[in-house]
């Protein structure tokens, strides 16, 4: 097992109805807020009202910035640092997914920095400072509630980039199950493979010895795999909600990597993709992680019979060491496709035109992943296979 250190400070408050306490929870930090949202989604569903009415229960009072969008842009970063400076904010309150906490992230760093804050995600630098933020989730999908990243996109030169650090972590992360209801398929489809994905990056390593963490991996992932398809079927389904909602907060908070190193070579892929082309991040990822695994399953074949047959129930004693590995791949590439995912390339509209360059960019300051270590050829081929 590798050497670890375990943090992670963001107080979780889960289950039914727990968002009707945001302005209590609020309260207890801060009597002023930005508050930071995306499109329609909460004004349509009612989360919204729920949110400020209890913030104005509770004496707290909000400015507010709406628009983020999936794939948060850096232009609403710029324009939420400039509202906190003139109206003195110095707690941000995220109501949303991934793309509105990672925003409320960067602005909370860009606040406390007089350069610009983008140099935050296109260097090794790390903000020494940052307001803090809170969140009530609306999606189970990127993690981003307790996790110490933030990933924002530069429109005019579409790049993806994130800044990880402590000071990312939110102060308070509010679950309530019940606020998927409203989740459309798309995006719970494209939910389940991030949170898969998380997970799977942290399974696929070249170490031993990590019986525990193993274990917890298989565990999430199939606590995922049994019940993402039961809210497809039944999206007020509560107690798998429930089970998703949880998963997924475990599979980004950082525990299942502890002791092991981790791979991230389908994120820093996949990232490239939503980048240029715009599509939601857990599509992109059950696009590359299939191909990323055909590509590099030779290097540690032993960790993919293991995945075949504790997460997806293979009877790999049957089989040679080639075919077992295959038959796990397989076995996950069939699930994406089950929930109505893509696994291809051509099949979302993409071709080859670009592949070059997202390779490039993929690899431009560093060589991807542990599991086997990528350049720009090996992306290339990866994006490839995937067409
Ligand atoms: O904008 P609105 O109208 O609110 O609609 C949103 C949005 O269109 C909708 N939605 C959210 N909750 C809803 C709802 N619609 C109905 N009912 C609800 N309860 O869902 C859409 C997607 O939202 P988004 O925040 O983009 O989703 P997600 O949580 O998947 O976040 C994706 C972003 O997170 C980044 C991704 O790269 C991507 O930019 N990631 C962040 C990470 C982190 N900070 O740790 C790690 C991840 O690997 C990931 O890279
Ligand atoms: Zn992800």
């Amino acid at each position: 097992m590798e050497n670890f250190i375990w943090y992670n400070p963001t107080k979780i408050i889960f289950g039914k109805g727990k968002h009707l306490q945001t302005g209590e929870i609020t309260a207890e930090y801060t009597k002023k807020v930005l508050l930071v949202y995306g499109g329609k989604s909460i004004k349509a569903t009612g989360t919204y009202d729920d949110v400020t009415n209890s913030l104005k229960k509770a004496g707290v009072e909000y400015e507010e910035l709406a628009g983020v969008k999936p794939n948060p842009r850096l232009s609403l970063v710029y324009e939420g640092i400039k509202i906190c400076r003139e109206k003195n904010i110095s707690f941000l309150l995220a109501v949303g997914g991934g793309s509105v906490i990672d925003t409320c992230k960067a602005i909370a760093a860009g606040v406390c920095y007089e350069g610009d804050v983008w140099d935050f995600y296109k260097t090794l630098m790390v903000p020494e400072k940052m307001l803090p933020i809170g969140v009530v989730l609306t999606i189970p999908a990127a993690g981003s509630e307790s996790s110490d990243g933030s990933v924002i996109t530069k429109e005019d030169t579409q790049e993806k980039r994130d800044c990880c650090c402590d000071l990312m972590f939110p102060k308070f992360a509010i679950l309530n199950p019940e606020l998927c209801y409203t989740l459309p398929e798309n995006q719970i489809r494209a939910g389940g493979a991030d949170i898969l994905a998380h997970i799977m990056e942290r399974y696929f390593v070249p170490n031993e010895n990590t019986d525990l963490s193993d274990r917890l991996c298989e565990g999430a992932m199939k606590a995922l795999i049994t019940n993402l398809p039961k809210v497809l079927e039944n999206k007020k389904d509560y107690d798998s909600w429930a089970e998703i909602m949880w998963t997924g907060n475990v599979a980004h908070n950082g525990l299942l990597g502890k002791g092991r190193l981790d791979d991230w070579a389908s994120h820093g892929i996949e990232h490239e993709l939503s980048a240029i082309y715009d599509i939601a991040h857990g599509a992109g990822l059950a696009i590359v992680f299939p191909a990323w695994m055909r590509y590099v399953y030779k290097e540690h074949p032993q960790r993919f019979v293991q995945f075949a047959n504790k997460v997806w129930d293979i009877d790999t004693d049957s089989m040679d060491e080639d075919t077992a590995c295959l038959a796990g791949i397989d076995a996950c590439e069939s699930f994406f496709r089950s929930i109505g995912l893509s696994t291809r390339l051509s099949e979302v509209g993409i071709g080859d035109e670009k592949i070059p360059l997202m390779a490039e960019k993929a690899c431009a300051s560093r060589m991807l992943g542990s599991f086997k270590k990528l350049d720009s050829g090996d992306v290339d081929a990866i994006l490839r296979s995937a067409l």
